[in-house]
């Protein structure tokens, strides 16, 4: 590969330039380039603008060229929420929820979150890793360059650590960025259940033995917890997430999903990169997050697959002034899809967010969910070279194409990591 590469004909580049978090108005402001064009130098966005203005750079003239035919550039896609280690679907479980049973009908049946659990701690970390891997390229394929990665179907010291250990192993060995996430706080563990003071037993477990020796290791940078109805309390949540930043742990919070239970409120106290659902947020809430500095991340993947008609109120949130942000929750319980463009049809058509909103939340504004603001989200001067190309003619028929996948090419810190250039450079 040359040093530099010269990217152009981009019919619509969106550069999603700016400054801060995109509130409001902002949200809408893509920082759109007619006739596009990028340098790219050692993985790094060295200049951006017009054709006319990068081919006049003396640099441009030796670069490797890239010629994007007309085709949509925008930033790659910042998928700030997955479960990405699991060991299998749960297919068996869609067909129950099809009949009528609801996600926590099937959980306290023993099948939901322990499901999983019981699945991937028979399964080796050599399947784990295979499933996982396989996953990326698929995230690749769809536009997407950062992903963060959760734990939280081991539940126990053992399990807990082979994923987060796999999160190192896949971050080194493929070229997707991985945000490494310490989940343990997802369920209370099986083997903890049905005994009065089991909860405390589990909570003691994460706080002396499973966040020391992440801490120490360096395994996670954020720490998340399931706070709601079936899972853990407000309290307990705090007490979780005060402990993981002793070790070094940033606070994100599972949220207001099945039921309000003023964890967004928890998140907001405690600073916390994000906090995400928010389906059952009330209106005191979203003024909060309207003020906060905590990200909104709205996860539409989740209620499509449930078949729920009670999707967060993005609008309501968004004239509030809160950050938003969007992710596709990669599960195998509530949300199997690794597809951004996916979850941008989901946003426009059901939470009624335009294209360019739902744009700007999948990219900058996930960057800054997963404090990547300076790295990734835009294509700017200084940042990673971290680019989707779609087949498309204009942005707003990304979304608008629902269920098919128009990526084109993807590039990961100026390398071709899907598409049908990927053999040349
Ligand atoms: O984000 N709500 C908690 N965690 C996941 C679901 C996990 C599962 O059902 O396996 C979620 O929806
Ligand atoms: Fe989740």
């Amino acid at each position: 590969m040359a040093d530099s590469l010269l990217i152009t004909g981009a019919s619509q580049l969106l550069t999603l330039g700016g400054r801060g978090p995109r509130r409001r108005n902002s949200l809408s402001d893509l920082g759109l380039i007619h006739d596009g064009a990028l340098l790219v130098r050692d993985g790094v966005i060295a200049a951006v603008g017009t054709r006319a203005q990068v081919e006049a750079l003396p640099e441009a003239h030796a670069a490797e060229k890239l010629d994007l035919d007309g085709r949509v550039a925008l930033p790659g896609f910042v998928d700030s929420h997955t479960h990405l280690i699991h060991a299998a679907s749960r297919a068996e479980e869609y067909e129950l929820k099809i009949a009528g049973a609801s996600y926590e009908e099937i959980a306290r049946k023993g099948g939901g979150i322990l499901n999983s659990v019981k699945k991937l701690r028979a399964a080796t970390s050599e399947a784990l890793k295979g499933r996982a891997m396989a996953a990326l390229r698929q995230f690749a394929a769809q536009g997407t360059t950062t992903v963060e990665a959760k734990s939280g179907y081991g539940l126990d010291v053992a399990s807990e650590l082979k994923i987060l250990r796999l999160h190192k192993e896949l971050a080194a060995e493929q070229p997707v960025e991985i945000v490494s996430t310490f989940l343990g706080a997802h369920v209370v563990p099986p083997e903890y259940r049905g005994k009065a003071d089991g909860a405390e037993r589990y909570l003691k477990l994460i706080e002396e033995n499973l966040l020391p020796e992440i801490g120490e290791r360096r395994l996670a940078e954020f720490c998340d917890v399931f706070c709601d109805r079936g899972a853990f309390t407000v309290e307990q949540s705090k007490r979780v997430l005060q402990a993981g930043r002793q070790w070094g742990l940033a606070p994100r919070l599972h949220a207001e999903q099945l039921t309000r239970t003023g964890a967004a409120r928890l998140a907001i106290l405690l600073r916390a990169a994000s906090c995400d659902h928010l389906e059952h947020v009330n209106r005191s809430d979203i003024r909060a997050l309207g003020k906060s500095q905590t990200v909104a991340t709205l996860l539409p993947g989740c209620d499509f697959h449930l078949g729920l008609k009670r999707y967060a109120p993005a609008r309501a949130l968004i004239d509030a002034g809160a950050i938003l942000s969007l992710a596709t929750d990669y599960n195998p319980g509530t949300s199997p899809t690794l597809s951004m463009p996916m979850i941008l049809s989901l946003a426009c058509a059901q939470l009624r967010m335009t294209p360019a909103e739902a744009i700007t939340a999948a990219t900058i504004n996930a960057a800054y969910a997963l404090r990547r603001e300076k790295q990734a989200g835009s294509l700017e001067v200084g940042k990673q070279a971290d680019i989707a190309v779609f087949e498309v003619a204009d942005y707003r028929e990304i979304p608008y194409y629902f269920g098919v996948n128009h990526c084109w090419m993807t590039v990961k810190r100026g390398r071709v990591i899907h598409g049908v250039k990927q053999a040349t450079l």
